[in-house]
């Protein structure tokens, strides 16, 4: 019995999403509990344990637990443990009852999913009542000028992404490029993304940062970020996931931005996140960004933080592209099961730990 309560657990939390799908934890059952904690698991991770998008994945992780456990013992059995460089869940196995999870709960966690396709131009109806209770969490952007202005932001902030030699190896290390490389079940698979025809094969070309450092000279990172937002324009709306910059919060927030997902999946919605604004942000704060972008990527978090309303304390986590979908995408894949069992070992390659 343990061990199918423990593989549910297990299939409960690896789905949770995370940045570039570099799924960064690692599980650990024992007789009594099943435990997730930070697991480096690509040579490259510009995160670490507690790097903001890690915190946002583990309360995406964190929520999944929670609803595998919430009938009957109630989503509090579930134990989270934060610390300035770690983290960690857990949780009782006599307080999860496989037979007691609805049928709907597993169905949203395993059914959620990025959609990075052209969604239908028209309103969500009824948007308000599908999303979960988040306070002043969860914005709802539908006008479309807001949405343009929001636009411009992530622009700005895709332009100084193209330019950051380190954000171009994060992403060249995750890219999984043919069948075989996707058969590992972690980064990003092409099949996932939307590429205009000849995208991959120039995708290819620009992988050397030396090219990319070159073909900036020549602008192309504007195409790119212009790419990059083109369908954003288009949202029939955006949702941002908003609140305070301490470790609490935005782990909490992970959780909200994982409810919301999970619930606009299961109405039909489609959802496709952006994380630019929030990454480059926090590069800014962190004084890591390169100096010819500060200045660009300054206004570009004031001029979003206006069209949001931000309060002083606040800033973006996460925005969200929403819309019915047109066409449903390629999944993303994970990692064998077994793998997050499995003892911590070093990434020894550019490719993940497998
Ligand atoms: C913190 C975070 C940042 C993300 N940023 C982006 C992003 O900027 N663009 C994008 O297309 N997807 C983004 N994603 C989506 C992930 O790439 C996606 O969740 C992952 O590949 C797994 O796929 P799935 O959501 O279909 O399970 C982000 C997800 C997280 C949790």
């Amino acid at each position: 019995m343990t061990s199918d309560k423990v593989a549910r657990l297990v299939d409960a939390a690896r789905s949770a999403p995370s940045a570039d799908n570099s799924q960064p934890w690692r599980f650990v059952a024992t007789a009594d509990e099943f435990g997730c904690h930070y697991c480096r698991r690509s040579a490259v991770d510009p995160f670490g344990a507690s790097g903001h998008a890690t915190l946002l994945s583990a309360g995406a992780v964190h929520e999944n637990l929670a609803r595998m456990v919430a009938a009957p013992a109630g989503d509090g059995v579930v134990n989270r443990r934060l610390d300035s460089d770690s983290w960690s869940i857990a949780l009782p196995l006599a307080q999860f009852q496989p037979a007691a999870v609805p049928r709907e709960v597993e169905a949203g966690i395993s059914g959620r999913h990025t959609n990075r396709r052209p969604f239908r131009k028209d309103r969500i109806s009824g948007l308000a009542s599908l999303l979960p209770a988040a306070g002043d969490s969860l914005r709802v952007v539908a006008a479309h000028e807001a949405i343009l202005a929001l636009a411009a932001s992530l622009e700005s902030c895709s332009r100084a992404r193209f330019n950051d030699p380190e954000l171009h190896h994060w992403l060249f290390s995750s890219l999984r490029w043919d069948e075989a490389e996707a058969a590992s079940g972690t980064g990003l698979d092409m099949a996932t993304l939307h590429l205009p025809p000849g995208g991959r094969l120039f995708m290819r070309f620009m992988a050397p940062w030396e090219r990319m450092r070159l073909l900036n000279r020549l602008g192309i990172y504007r195409v790119l970020a212009a790419a990059d937002t083109a369908l954003f324009r288009q949202a029939p709306a955006v949702l941002a996931l908003v609140g305070g910059s301490g470790p609490e919060e935005v782990w909490e927030t992970g959780r909200i931005m994982q409810r919301t997902w999970i619930a606009l999946n299961q109405a039909g919605v489609a959802v496709h996140p952006y994380y630019a604004i929030t990454d480059l942000g926090n590069r800014l704060a962190a004084g890591r960004l390169l100096p010819d972008w500060t200045r660009s990527v300054g206004k570009a978090l004031d001029s979003a933080a206006e069209v949001l309303n931000l309060a002083p304390r606040e800033r973006i986590h996460m925005l969200f592209r929403i819309g019915y979908p047109t066409r449903s995408p390629v999944r993303s894949r994970r990692l064998p099961a077994a793998t997050f069992l499995a003892a911590d070992r070093p990434p020894s390659s550019r490719q993940a730990v497998a």
